[in-house]
């Protein structure tokens, strides 16, 4: 999809510059021209000779060569460029950007540029989650700008957190995905469950467990913007749902997630059941706050219903049922077992294992088993790559 493209890289002066090279060298592997401007302080973290060799071009940093005055047209730069990726972008870029504070070639070429732009950014966690660059980011995604966001991690500064730039082969399945426009569900109806449910003990108190409901919400974009109608049904989260095409209905209990699927599954083509649903709430649960007592106390727990087992009763012939298995031990066999019972299309394996998978975090690795009998392992990556594959497995059912 790159082959051909014209793509100005833009590389600003944080730590993951150094990851720049890496990216141009993707690029290029993809067929695609690279042009790259850095900022002045970007040249202290990377030098610009390996990238001109990498990129096979000259690297742009001044508005002019003071040798002999010849002008490094932001215009015709920016009419050149199919795609202008900004990897990685610090907040005081982010910053300048969002505000037209055009003080050098990065800047300038920005606001000259006429194609689609994808921001990558990088910073510490607390520089990151600062209101005033989330105002900056959040003005920049309504420009049109596509932000390709930071995964969690060790950051440059030794702290563990959000921050840390996107790896190149994310940008460039991200760029690549773009160009693809892939609309392979246009039309249809699919229902994705999400997060965990919160079972009322009394007035202050819940059952509940760590899902945060990212791969539930990294999925139903992912299938958005490939043209799908999406019914998210989420317990309770701090996530938004970005997409035009994803209706949200927001639940607590697993009484109330399994009302909402009963209510809408009939008229969806696909159902995903990747909420962490309780299995068990409090028989008795309280309106009022339990006070505390010297003895033991008992919370007796009644099974919740089995979502999932239950749609899969319902499912007619058209119909996809997707689900999840968060393993700890014998994971395989556990998973094919609730392939089976609970009449999956194909069931999406996370091993709390392996690191890096599972609840919180921002990737993942998973394997798919297939009603098939196919077995699919994928490498770990970030929850919006996994989202794509796990997409492109439920494609292909739909083909059948
Ligand atoms: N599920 C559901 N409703 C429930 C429990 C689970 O829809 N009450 C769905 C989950 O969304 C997931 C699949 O069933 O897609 C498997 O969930 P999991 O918790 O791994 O399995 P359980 O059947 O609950 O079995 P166990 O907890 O014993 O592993």
């Amino acid at each position: 999809m790159l082959s051909g493209k014209n793509i100005i890289l833009g590389i600003t002066g944080g730590i993951a510059a150094y990851k720049a090279a890496n990216l141009t060298r993707l690029l290029i592997k993809a067929e695609a021209n690279v042009k790259i401007i850095m900022t002045p302080i970007a040249k202290e973290f990377i030098t610009p000779l390996t990238l001109a060799t990498l990129s096979k071009n000259p690297i742009l940093v001044d508005f002019y060569n003071p040798e002999n005055g010849d002008w490094n047209s932001h215009v015709d730069l920016g009419l050149w460029a199919d795609a202008f990726i900004i990897a990685p972008a610090t907040a005081n870029t982010m910053g300048k950007m969002a505000n037209a504070i055009a003080d050098n070639l990065l800047i300038t070429t920005y606001l000259s540029a006429r194609c689609p732009v994808f921001i990558a950014p990088t910073m510490d966690l607390d520089m990151y989650k600062h209101q005033a660059n989330e105002k900056n980011m959040e003005a920049l995604q309504s420009f049109g700008n596509m932000l390709i966001e930071p995964e969690s991690g060790e950051l440059a500064s030794g702290l563990v957190g959000k921050g840390r730039m996107a790896e190149p082969e994310t940008i460039v399945s991200f760029v690549n995905d773009f160009f693809a426009n892939k609309a392979d569900f246009a039309g249809k109806k699919i229902l994705i469950t999400a997060g965990p449910t919160h079972e009322k003990i009394d007035a202050v108190r819940f059952v509940g467990n760590n899902s945060s409901g990212k791969m539930g919400f990294a999925i139903a974009e992912e299938l958005a913007s490939r043209g799908a109608l999406v019914t998210l049904i989420t317990g309770p989260v701090s996530l938004a749902s970005k997409h035009n095409g994803i209706t949200r209905i927001n639940v607590t209990t697993a009484k109330e997630m399994h009302d909402e699927c009963q209510k809408y599954f009939q008229e969806h083509d696909v159902a995903i059941m990747a909420a962490a649903v309780a299995d068990y709430t409090p028989k008795n649960p309280l309106d009022t706050k339990l006070k505390k007592k010297t003895d033991n106390l008992v919370v007796e727990l009644e099974p919740t219903k089995d979502i999932a087992a239950e749609l899969g009763k319902l499912k007619k012939e058209n119909q996809k049922l997707i689900g999840f298995a968060l393993e700890t031990d014998n994971e395989q066999v556990n998973a094919k077992g609730k392939l089976e019972k609970k009449n999956f299309d194909f069931i999406v394996l996370n091993s709390l294992n392996d690191t890096g998978a599972g609840f919180q975090h921002d990737t993942n690795k998973i394997t798919i088993f297939t009603r098939k009998g196919e077995e699919i392992p994928f490498e770990l990556n970030a929850k919006t790559v996994v989202a794509k594959k796990i997409a492109d497995q439920l494609a292909k059912e739909l083909e059948q």
